[in-house]
């Protein structure tokens, strides 16, 4: 494969994390607020991200994988690595790099949810419009994309190219 167009600048980027940083700085005033990353895509917007929140946050982990093959969701997933604290009456916010089908972030919502934090909300840099998915409110969203397989900035395509610092797409070639 080749890097193909790029779908979304790193100063587009750099501009909305902005922007989400000053909503969320806004949003959790006063509150106990816990960042979220879901491993491995999610590294990159959350570092960048938590760098635009005027607050003293705490950051993190879970790492999950989703059965199914390789540019393809199942639904099923798996928890590699959970949260390394407790979040009941912590405010927390869900970082994630893309919503595809959704069907990790409606698990571990709900999975989250059991916890009973004091709130839980979700930020995604990218959208793909034009899926069929459970309802899931994104609180702080980024970019809306078309449905088609992304790299870059988190995203990797077998397990490379997260370190680009833009999003692009994939160009097959034989
Ligand atoms: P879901 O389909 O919304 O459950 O997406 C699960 C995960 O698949 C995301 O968190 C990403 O790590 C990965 N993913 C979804 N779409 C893409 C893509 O276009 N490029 C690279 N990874 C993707
Ligand atoms: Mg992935």
């Amino acid at each position: 494969m080749k890097i193909g167009n790029v779908i979304v600048s790193a100063e587009q980027i750099d501009a909305k994390l902005a922007e989400m940083g000053a909503r969320i700085t806004e949003d959790y005033q006063g509150k106990n607020l816990i960042l979220v990353g879901v491993l491995k895509g999610a590294f990159v917007v959350m570092a960048d991200l938590a760098r635009h929140i005027d607050l003293p946050v705490e950051f993190d982990f879970m790492a999950v994988s989703s059965y199914g093959s390789a540019t393809k969701s199942s639904g099923v997933v798996r928890i590699l690595k959970d949260l390394d604290q407790e979040i009941a009456g912590r405010d927390v916010l869900v970082v994630e790099d893309i919503v595809d089908t959704g069907l990790t972030l409606h698990y571990l919502l709900k999975n989250l949810e059991v916890r009973k934090p004091a709130s839980l909300a979700l930020a995604a840099l990218l959208i793909k419009d034009g899926i069929d998915r459970p309802p899931l409110d994104v609180k702080y969203e980024g970019f809306h994309i078309p449905p088609k397989f992304v790299i870059g900035y988190g995203l990797d395509y077998e397990g490379k190219y997260r370190n680009l610092p833009y999003v692009a797409e994939v160009e097959e070639v034989d």
